[in-house]
Parts: C-alpha cells; sequence; structure tokens
C-alpha cells in the first residue's frame, strides 16, 4: 500500500497529493509519468509525476477528476492509501539527457495550460537546480484555476495569463505568447507546451510559424499506461507511436493533433471502439490494461 502523507485542493476541483512511493521517488526523473489505482478493482489512472523527493521517498500528483474513478480518488485523504502506485513509466525529458553548457546557451520557454501546470514544475524545478532559468507561461480559465503560483515563482522568470483576464495577463497563452515575442523582444530557441490537446495544437501551430522547436505531452489520451489498451496511438511524423512507451512526450510539429483528438472521441465510445478496432487491427484491442485485451 502506498499512503497519502498530504493532501490538499489546489483549486475547486484539483487535488494535489503527496504520496509514499520511495522507489518510484528513487528512479523517477522529469516527464515520466506513475499509475496509480485506488483498490483492487478500481481502474489504472496514469499521471505524471509533479514532484518528487527522493530523501523523504515520496512522489506528488496532481490531478483533476474526470470519471468516475479520478472523483474516487479525488475523495481520498491524508492517511489513506492507493493500492497500487507503478512507476516511474514512460521516457524522461529529453532536457534531461541534454548536456547542461548547452542547455545553458538556449532560451527555454514552458507553456503550462490549466492541470497540465503540474507536470511541467519537475522540468522547470530540474533545470533551476542546474543554473538555468527558464521562462514559463502559465494559462488558466480565471484566477481561481491558477495552480503552483508560489512554486514556479521561486524557479522561473512566470508570466500567468488568465482566459477572462481575472488575473494578470489576458487571454490564451498563445496570445501572451505572441506578444512576449512580438511587443516584448524574447526570443525563444526551444518550448515544451503541456495541458489540454487543443492547446498544444494552437501553441505548436504558433511555434512553427516562429520557428521554436517545441515538446508536447500526450498524456491527455492514454487510459491504462501499459501498453495494452492501445487508446493511446498516436501518428508523430506518419509513424505510428503508443504515447505511454515512446512518450509521453513528443516532438509537437510532427504530431497529428486532428487524429488524435478524433481518437480520443471514438475511444470513449462502445460504438468508436469498435470503429477503432477494425480499422486499426492489431495495434488496437481495447482492453482495461487488466485483461490483455481481446487479441
Ligand atoms: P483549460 O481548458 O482551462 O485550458 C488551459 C489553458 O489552455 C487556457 O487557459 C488557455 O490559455 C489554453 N488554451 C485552451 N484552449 C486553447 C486554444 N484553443 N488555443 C490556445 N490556448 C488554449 O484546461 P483544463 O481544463 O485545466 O485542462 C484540462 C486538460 O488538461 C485535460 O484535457 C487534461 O487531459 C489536460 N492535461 C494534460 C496534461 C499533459 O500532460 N498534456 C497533463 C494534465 C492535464
Ligand atoms: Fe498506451 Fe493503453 S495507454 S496502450
Amino acid at each position: 500500500m502506498y499512503r497519502i502523507l498530504y493532501a490538499d485542493k489546489l483549486a475547486t476541483n484539483i487535488t494535489r497529493m503527496v504520496v509514499e512511493a520511495p522507489r518510484v521517488a528513487k528512479h523517477c526523473e522529469p516527464g515520466q509519468f506513475i499509475i496509480a489505482k485506488t483498490d483492487e478493482v478500481g481502474e489504472r489512472i496514469p499521471l505524471t509525476i509533479c514532484d518528487f523527493d527522493r530523501e523523504a521517498g515520496t512522489i506528488t500528483i496532481v490531478f483533476q477528476p474526470v470519471g468516475q474513478s479520478t472523483a474516487i480518488m479525488a475523495e481520498l485523504k491524508q492517511g489513506d492509501a492507493f493500492e497500487d502506485f507503478v512507476g516511474p513509466l514512460g521516457r524522461p525529458s529529453d532536457l534531461i539527457d541534454t548536456p547542461i553548457e548547452e542547455l545553458k546557451k538556449k532560451n527555454i520557454l514552458f507553456i503550462a495550460g490549466g492541470v497540465g501546470t503540474a507536470p511541467v514544475y519537475p522540468q522547470v524545478k530540474w533545470l533551476h537546480q542546474h543554473g538555468i532559468t527558464a521562462d514559463v507561461i502559465i494559462g488558466a480559465k480565471s484566477k481561481e484555476f491558477v495552480v503552483l503560483e508560489k512554486e514556479f515563482r521561486e524557479v522561473c522568470n512566470l508570466y500567468i495569463t488568465t482566459d477572462d483576464g481575472s488575473y494578470e495577463r489576458k487571454g490564451m497563452v498563445t496570445v501572451c505568447l505572441q506578444d512576449l515575442i512580438e511587443k516584448e523582444g524574447k526570443h525563444y530557441d526551444h518550448c515544451v507546451a503541456i495541458g489540454p490537446m487543443i492547446m498544444m495544437k494552437f501553441v505548436c501551430k504558433m511555434t512553427k510559424e516562429y520557428g521554436i522547436p517545441t515538446i508536447v505531452s500526450m498524456n491527455p489520451i492514454m487510459v491504462d499506461g501499459t501498453g495494452m489498451c492501445g487508446a493511446c496511438r498516436v501518428q508523430v511524423g506518419g509513424e505510428v507511436k503508443f504515447a505511454c512507451v515512446d512518450g509521453p512526450e513528443f516532438d509537437g510539429h510532427l504530431v497529428d493533433f486532428d487524429q488524435a483528438m478524433q481518437r480520443m472521441k471514438m475511444y470513449k465510445t462502445e460504438e468508436g471502439r469498435a470503429v477503432l478496432k477494425k480499422t486499426e487491427g492489431a495495434t488496437f484491442h481495447g482492453g482495461c490494461g487488466n485483461c490483455g485485451g481481446d487479441e
């Protein structure tokens, strides 16, 4: 069992938990994810790691309930425990493998949208610990949905923008990106965008025009996170990839977002899954992650 040492609400609908998981904490790197399971029959929930403390042996996760399983998970309190907490899974961020001297020469920008702000944090913190201060844009619907502001201010140059203008700048993250470059003379060599699929799509469209290489996290399309269900299949540069095994991070300029969003919608219905099974054959078996699919 994996004890919850601390739990709080970052916003009305956004929960943060610090979980005792020493083996995961010992080996994880920024960009990787875990799979949490509340009990024996609970669904597997893949979540990108928000923070880790190797000495304390803890992992911090941040999530928003989107279905029954995450709603049950959000009700857990300090002192409760997860039945399973598996990880680290997926590939670490490419930044981790890039020589520090090379990173120091770059102006790095992170664009974080909504709950996607949480998985951006460990990468920004890691850079800060290595002497690199990145720029970060956090976008949220309104002031109440801006999360981890204090934590980010300690490790980066932060720009906050809200869709309704209730806090700091007004407009979506793409408006802020455009203003930073065109009105405030900023120049960026590398961008990491993590948030809703639609946000990542439009950020990539813009950074492509500016010629800024951009990495995105395809965590939102994962279902079981084990490489077994086929839900996270995505076309990257014309090749089929699986977000949970080959990612979650990919070159955003090569990701087919329209297809990924369409598949996400289809995967949610039985009818849609039947169509995917027919069209995608062996790489789609719609398993729950427990049974191994219906191959
Ligand atoms: P949201 O809908 O509040 O959007 C957050 C910000 O994204 C907005 O404030 C805006 O600045 C930007 N945005 C949204 N649509 C845009 C568009 N068309 N063009 C440009 N910018 C746009 O976000 P939320 O409700 O907190 O998000 C939940 C989503 O985040 C879920 O879909 C979840 O799957 C996803 N998520 C992604 C990751 C990841 O690893 N990529 C991690 C956690 C959550
Ligand atoms: Fe990747 Fe199921 S989430 S195969």
